[in-house]
């Protein structure tokens, strides 16, 4: 852009963008994103057999709850104005095919009825639907004689996960597996049990990212013989392969889509937004996470300032939703503040 325009012999200033950033009521005048309570979801942690939280020592300040402080926290949670969690269980014990994940006494059902007694429909209880947690192997289905995890075995289990879900309260399942067809399996085995109202929040382009690691401490998963999950979750060199996954999930019947995880996949949470119509959501996971607090707690970054920064980075490229293990800290400051 040239800075004056002389083809009428007229002069113009240059532009001065400084002008607007003199002062903080100018800066949050002129500010096109503005991060909100109502943008996040929590991702909670409840497992089974525990009386006291347990902390999480690569997730500081992340605990795995028990029933009763799981109870505590969404209370406060839901006073403070957050508007949804996700829930993830951590069974006592694990088998082969993840028992545990469909089991009306499985622990997350258990939690989900005793939330959805509490809060009602204060809060969107969502429960993340896979079965890692839940097997000795540590993958996210069925394995096999072949050693891979078997595709079509796995989503008819997805299916029965859902409906156990559902009927324990949940409002939205949220499958993360990376399954081909998880998603209509799930629509369909969910309308079929009569939830025509439960949603479904798909982990659509989820990456086999290295940033899932203080994740997998907080719920005790180890992958079986040094495996990974490259054969189910996407390749990270890949872009347009999340417009794949994304319109398959959304033709299948997801209500909202997911980019995971969100500050290295900025660019996808931007292109998918600018493709689709449904809300999507970006899920800042727990390396993200700890390494702002590993930095701060070394003293080389601020902490908060840099969990500001990148939520609010993500919500920019275009998330509608963002699940953040700062959820609580956000709702507290903007609460703290007289904000929302
Ligand atoms: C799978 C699942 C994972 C996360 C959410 N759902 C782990 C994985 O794929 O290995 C990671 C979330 C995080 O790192 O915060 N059930």
């Amino acid at each position: 852009m040239p800075s004056s325009d002389s083809r009428a012999g007229a002069s113009f200033p240059a532009a001065r963008p400084r002008r607007l950033r003199r002062t903080r009521a100018l800066r949050d005048l002129v500010a096109e994103t503005h991060l909100r309570v109502d943008d996040l979801v929590a991702p909670l942690f409840v497992r089974e057999g525990v009386h006291d939280p347990v902390p999480i020592p690569s997730l500081p300040g992340v605990v795995q709850h028990s029933l009763d402080s799981l109870r505590r926290e969404v209370e406060q949670l839901a006073g403070l104005g957050v508007r949804g969690l996700i829930l993830f269980g951590v069974p006592a014990a694990k088998d082969a095919i993840g028992s545990g994940a469909c089991d009306p006494e499985g622990i997350v059902q258990v939690a989900l009825e005793r939330l959805a007694a509490d809060v009602g429909d204060d809060l969107v209880l969502m429960a993340d639907l896979c079965v890692d947690e839940y097997t000795s192997h540590g993958h996210c289905g069925i394995v096999g004689d072949d050693g891979a995890v078997d595709n079509d075995a796995t989503i008819e289990l997805y299916g029965r996960i859902a409906v156990a879900q559902a009927a324990a309260g949940a409002h939205v399942v949220a499958p993360s597996g990376m399954m081909d067809g998880q998603v209509g399996a799930i629509r369909s085995a969910l309308d079929a049990a009569g939830f025509t109202e439960t949603a479904i929040l798909a982990y659509s382009a989820k990456y086999a990212s290295g940033l899932y690691g203080p994740f997998r401490d907080a719920v005790d998963v180890t992958i079986a013989d040094g495996g990974d999950r490259r054969g189910y979750q996407q390749d990270w060199r890949n872009r347009r392969e999340a417009f794949v996954e994304v319109l398959a999930d959304i033709e299948q019947g997801a209500d909202m889509v997911m980019v995971k995880p969100a500050v290295t996949y900025l660019d996808v949470i931007a292109a998918v937004r600018s493709v689709v119509d449904v809300p999507v959501a970006a899920y800042h996971v727990s390396g993200e996470y700890s390494m702002i607090r590993a930095a701060a707690a070394n003293g080389w970054i601020d902490g908060d300032a840099v969990a500001l920064e990148q939520l609010t980075a993500v919500k920019r490229a275009g998330a509608d939703v963002i699940l953040t293990y700062f959820a609580r800290w956000f709702a507290e400051q903007a609460a703290a503040a007289g904000r929302r």
